[in-house]
């Protein structure tokens, strides 16, 4: 039986967490990760053995059995990479639906991220939409936190803006993005409203707050968080500024037409 220790998946995650830290997007405790882990990997490490029950706020049928490696509360981004087995955990969730299993991790007598809520019912949302997503991630990345304090909050508006600050957003992301208002974080109110715009999207704004991003692998849901934050910036450097040389609609929409992009048609005019 293998040492998680040692596994891929391990790596894989502690490696985000660096990158994820030394780009500024999770200062301190800020931001949370949570992976789904195939049975596969499951049975081939030593994840036989409950080492203790941790209550859920809120039902998960959907994801009864499913083993997830989730960042732990209250911890740093920057220390998962030397000290995995006290920043992180591996849980399943019980038959119940309402405890999750703790398998590995948490070694200090910590748990799971306070985002469970909006992890948990993201992974069912995206496993709807997609059977293969195993990722989701959330940060506090600098310019999408400042671009919400000033722009309008609804879907469209918001992916518009960010399309037209990069014109590979639109070929990254043709499906948009969602956007909340402020919300009490960490609540199964949250929670429900992330995964309802989860069932569209793969990127969620937490206005005031930082964002979701969900993916088949670490590279998707990063690239769309990088991607996102990269046209905020843009927005944000240009400030009020006017726009001489703007992205316009009819340019996305050829862009597209030769790309061959099947992006969401009501959010261009
Ligand atoms: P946790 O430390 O509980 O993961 O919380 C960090 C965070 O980003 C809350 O939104
Ligand atoms: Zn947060």
């Amino acid at each position: 039986m293998k040492n998680v220790i040692d596994a891929p998946f391990l790596k894989e995650l502690t490696k985000t967490t660096s990158n994820m830290y030394r780009l500024g997007w999770d200062e301190r405790n800020g931001g949370n990760i949570s992976y789904l882990l195939t049975d596969e990997e499951v049975e081939e490490y030593d994840l036989h053995h409950v080492i203790r029950e941790i209550p859920v706020s809120f039902r998960s049928d959907d994801l009864i059995g499913k083993c997830f490696l989730v960042t732990g509360t209250g911890k740093y981004f920057k220390n998962c990479e030397d000290d995995p087995e006290n920043n992180l955990g591996i849980v399943r969730i019980k038959e119940d639906g309402t405890t999750a299993e703790l398998l590995w991790g948490y070694s200090d007598g910590g748990k799971f991220t306070s985002e469970m809520p909006a992890h948990m019912m993201s992974h069912s949302a995206r496993l709807k939409v997609n059977p293969k997503n195993r990722i989701i991630m959330h940060c506090h990345p600098l310019n999408i936190m400042a671009m919400s304090f000033t722009h309008p909050l609804n879907d469209r508006d918001f992916t518009r803006t960010i399309w037209k600050m990069n014109n590979e957003c639109i070929y990254v992301f043709p499906e948009g993005m969602g956007v909340l208002p402020w919300m009490i974080s960490g609540s199964n109110e949250i929670g429900e409203a992330t995964a309802e715009k989860m069932m569209q999207y793969r990127i969620v704004v937490w206005a005031n707050h930082g964002i979701y991003g969900a993916g088949e692998t670490f590279d998707e849901a990063f690239g769309l968080v990088e991607t996102v934050e990269k046209s905020a910036e843009i927005y944000m450097t240009i400030g009020e500024r006017e726009i001489i040389n703007p992205i316009t609609d009819e340019n996305l929409k050829r862009f597209a037409a030769f790309a061959g992009i099947d992006y969401r048609k009501d959010f261009l005019d």
